[in-house]
């Protein structure tokens, strides 16, 4: 399978230009050594997939520095355990499940009961599982990796991964081990961000380092395929600014739900599985960036602060594609104890702890954190008069 871009099977059709690691918020004796790529998307038409030309090694990203907590968002906490009881649903008493990316182990505490393990390459978060008595490996998922299960013949019921399937490379990799240790009546499930959701919300954002695939159901079904597997249903979430939830199995003869045929239709229909849908895209996004400088422009001729809510991995995107720093926006706000009192990566900004934010009177406010509005305006409802804007309106 050619999951990799070459230039025979893939078009490159968009540059951000040179790209920061997102999740890298840095220190400012850190700043001359800043790693940067090149951040190029391209489309694989045989297998209608949208991907980054290149990708820094995930040993850049995931390791004892990586500061995305799970645990940081409510409501993500509450998906996670919606989720659980969904998937519960499925199990008995003896039912086993593993986790790839199992991050503070936020999804496994609800599979306490159960056989259960996770794989975590960032010791940072693992560190947190290991302490909340979650099973995990501080590995990255992958066929080296996962012997001592083969060796011991461990296979599970049910395999998932949230928002970590697009982060992986090597997906033959992924999903031979995937394979190797799914039970014959077993299942895989994950969910991660939705290529059509990206397209509808012009959310550019999605595209960083670590998300190196954004995937749809057409390109799921085509990647599986290849190993035998079928895609059988998808549930479309709120989750992450729209994911998508994908259900697959080893048996081939299985039927497909309804709602799965009605979404590969939508995907025809909206481009979404073609490169045309890529061009389109595309157009969006440099208006999008027009806009959102046309705006900043002209608050910042009216003399307007402008404070940042949420140093999230996406705003990486939006600064460093928009050359956005400290001139326009002061600093930026943040709950997440590794990046309060480092910068911004790439452009700079300042990040301040959350706890400062009410008493400081900006009324001009860039959420970042645009896929945790609801439960942020909820929060800060007590704040009148404030502009809440982001690259999306
Ligand atoms: P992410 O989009 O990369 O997951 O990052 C979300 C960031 O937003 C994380 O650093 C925590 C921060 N955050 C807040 O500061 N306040 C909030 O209310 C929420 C939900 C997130």
């Amino acid at each position: 399978m050619k999951c990799r871009i070459n230039k025979k099977n893939c078009k490159v059709f968009l540059d951000f230009g040179k790209m920061p690691i997102a999740n890298g918020f840095l220190k400012k004796r850190e700043f001359k050594n800043e790693y940067f790529f090149p951040m190029k998307v391209g489309f694989n038409k045989s297998l209608s997939l949208f991907q980054l030309y290149k990708n820094p090694n995930p040993k850049k990203m995931f390791n004892k520095n990586y500061p995305f907590y799970t645990s940081s968002s409510k409501s993500m906490i509450l998906h996670f355990k919606k989720y659980a009881q969904w998937i519960k649903k499925k199990l008995n008493k003896k039912s086993s499940i593993l986790e790839i990316g199992s991050n503070d182990g936020t999804f496994l505490l609800n599979f306490k009961k159960y056989y259960h393990l996770g794989f975590e390459p960032s010791k940072s978060v693992h560190n947190v599982a290991i302490k909340n008595n979650v099973k995990s490996k501080n590995k990255f998922f992958n066929l080296k990796n996962i012997d001592f299960l083969i060796k011991k013949k461990i296979k599970f019921d049910v395999i998932v991964g949230s928002n970590v399937i697009c982060h992986i490379p090597n997906q033959n990799d992924l999903i031979k081990s995937m394979n190797k240790l799914l039970k014959k009546r077993g299942e895989i499930i994950f969910e991660e961000p939705y290529l059509g959701s990206m397209y509808d919300k012009v959310s550019y954002d999605q595209i960083y380092d670590e998300h190196i695939f954004m995937f749809s159901a057409t390109s799921i079904n085509k990647i599986y395929k290849l190993h035998g597997l079928k895609l059988i249903d998808v549930l479309p979430q709120k989750t992450h600014g729209g994911s998508m939830r994908y259900v697959i199995t080893k048996n081939t003869n299985a039927k497909i739900t309804k709602r799965l045929k009605k979404i590969f239709i939508k995907e025809k229909k909206k481009n979404v599985d073609t490169l045309k849908g890529c061009y389109i895209f595309k157009k969006n996004v440099e208006n999008s960036k027009k806009k959102l400088l046309k705006k900043l422009n002209e608050m910042k001729k009216k003399n307007l602060k402008i404070c940042g809510y949420g140093a999230t991995s996406k705003s990486t995107t939006i600064l460093n594609y928009c050359k956005i720093g400290p001139d326009m926006i002061d600093l930026i706000f943040d709950t997440t104890k590794d990046k309060i009192n480092k910068f911004s990566p790439g452009m700079h900004i300042p990040i301040r702890n959350y706890k400062y934010f009410a008493e400081s009177n900006y009324k001009n406010i860039f959420l970042f954190a645009w896929n945790h509005k609801k439960e942020i305006l909820k929060k800060e409802k007590y704040r009148k008069n404030c502009q809440w804007f982001s690259h999306l309106n």
